[in-house]
């Protein structure tokens, strides 16, 4: 099977090449509806976006080419959507207003909205949330800012402000910390990118920092499958037993796979990586793509002295997407399992750990709820049963895989918020599930 194409990866690319000069051409675009409304943005700004099936294809305006929208600028569910853009809009010389629906409304905006300031833009919110309206300022001020919160959004937000900003903009983070995309995508679009390890206060940090007022060239390519996307099929076939399950095609970026494919191989999960060419062959947007094998039924449990069921610490940020589906996972591990270190988690599209800990309970799991987590205190049988995605497609396409090894039937209400990232999703399930 494939997945469709990755969608954090396919709102960068569609943004810088908005931002490029020329025609870009993005093959195998993501499919979902967050970055249907991250081109319909483009589309409100003035760039030309078609689209044909996968392909879309996008004629770039340049940096400084964008045009005022007269309506509101809708991001509909998508985070990436509007911290990416308000970085973008931060650097222009028009008046934006950001908003969304009510989950996203709901949820902390702070985190873009101080580095914005200190860079020069002006940035209204309603007490830390959307609707923002953002005051551009052209040129920005190039600053130094050491991310408070792991995350990617907020580090390419600063980075695409750093495009309209004089000077060199840097970010610094713990080592491998969160996606590296807008990174890669950066220097695979022409701007000056640079990556160094600093020491700071006694902590060494990753630098990233770009040069500003630089000129981006038009570059299309072929964007990988989303392992995100992808994260569900290979725990489910990890899951149930003599499974034989093979994805192709996936994005094997280390910032996205290194946590994932180590908590599941020391779990005892059946995994097998094949990466595509070698790091000498250039990859599309900089990202390796590859094959995954997973066998299923192997039985769960920390395989060795010194692996532990806990997960946490610097492994949360990388696979923060994964973690409703490892919870359920969890279910199914010798001696329980724990996620701790994962507070972010309540900010999502849900508050994602009581939505996994709801829908566990009511599949009859022995599960605690923590401010920063949850513990799954033994491995139990999960039953069938009513479940609510909480208009989250993660929780909505986990707690599919849960009432797959579940017995009996289960019901999930709100089902169709699988769109948000992946609307094929359960036409994908039934194609490879053998009855
Ligand atoms: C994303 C980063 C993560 C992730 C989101 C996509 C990205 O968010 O949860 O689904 O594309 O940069 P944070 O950076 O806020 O953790």
């Amino acid at each position: 099977m494939s997945v469709p194409g990755d969608k954090s990866i396919s709102h960068r690319a569609a943004i810088m090449a908005a931002l490029a000069e020329g025609d870009s051409r993005l093959y195998n675009f993501s499919t979902s509806a967050d970055c249907a409304s991250t081109l319909e943005c483009l589309r409100r700004l003035g760039v030309t976006v078609e689209r044909d099936g996968n392909v879309c294809h996008v004629q770039g305006v340049g940096r400084t080419g964008l045009r005022p929208s007269a309506e509101p600028l809708d991001c509909g569910n998508s985070g990436s959507t509007m911290r990416m853009l308000a970085g973008v809009l931060a650097g222009q010389d028009f008046v934006s207003e950001l908003t969304g629906d009510e989950s996203l409304n709901s949820r902390p905006m702070r985190r873009v909205i101080e580095p914005l300031e200190l860079m020069g833009a002006q940035v209204s919110s309603v007490d830390g949330r959307a609707p923002l309206r953002i005051k551009g300022r052209r040129p920005l001020k190039a600053i130094s800012y050491a991310m408070p919160v792991a995350s990617a959004q907020v580090k390419s937000c600063i980075l695409l402000a750093g495009l309209n900003a004089k000077g060199r903009t840097e970010v610094l983070e713990p080592p491998l910390s969160t996606r590296d995309h807008t990174e890669r995508m950066l220097r695979y679009y022409g701007a000056s990118v640079q990556q160094k390890q600093v020491e700071r206060d006694g902590r060494t940090l990753v630098s990233v920092s770009v040069d500003g007022l630089a000129r981006l060239r038009d570059r299309g390519g072929m964007i990988p499958g989303d392992i995100s996307s992808a994260a569900f099929f290979i725990v489910a076939a990890a899951l149930l037993p003599q499974s034989k399950l093979k994805i192709v095609n996936v994005g094997l970026n280390i910032t996205r796979t290194a946590s994932l494919f180590s908590t599941l191989t020391s779990l005892g999960a059946g995994l097998r990586i094949n990466p595509a060419g070698s790091s000498s062959v250039a990859e599309d947007f900089y990202e390796p793509i590859g094959a995954i094998d997973v066998s299923g039924g192997a039985g769960l449990a920390p395989a060795e002295e010194g692996r532990s069921n806990v997960l946490g610490g610097a492994l949360i940020p990388q696979l923060i997407d994964e973690l409703p589906m490892l919870a359920v996972l969890g279910t199914q591990v010798l001696g329980g399992f724990t996620i701790k270190d994962a507070s972010e988690l309540r900010v999502k599209e849900s508050d994602r750990i009581t939505a996994t800990v709801e829908n566990l309970r009511a599949m009859g799991a022995d599960v605690e709820e923590h401010e920063d987590g949850l513990t799954i205190k033994r491995r139990t049988q999960l039953h069938g049963a009513k479940l609510n995605s909480y208009g989250d497609h993660r929780i909505a396409m986990a707690f599919t895989v849960a009432a797959l090894i579940a017995e009996g039937e289960s019901y999930l209400a709100g089902a169709d918020c699988v769109k948000v990232s992946f609307p094929e999703f359960f036409q994908t399930f039934r194609s490879v599930i053998e009855r």
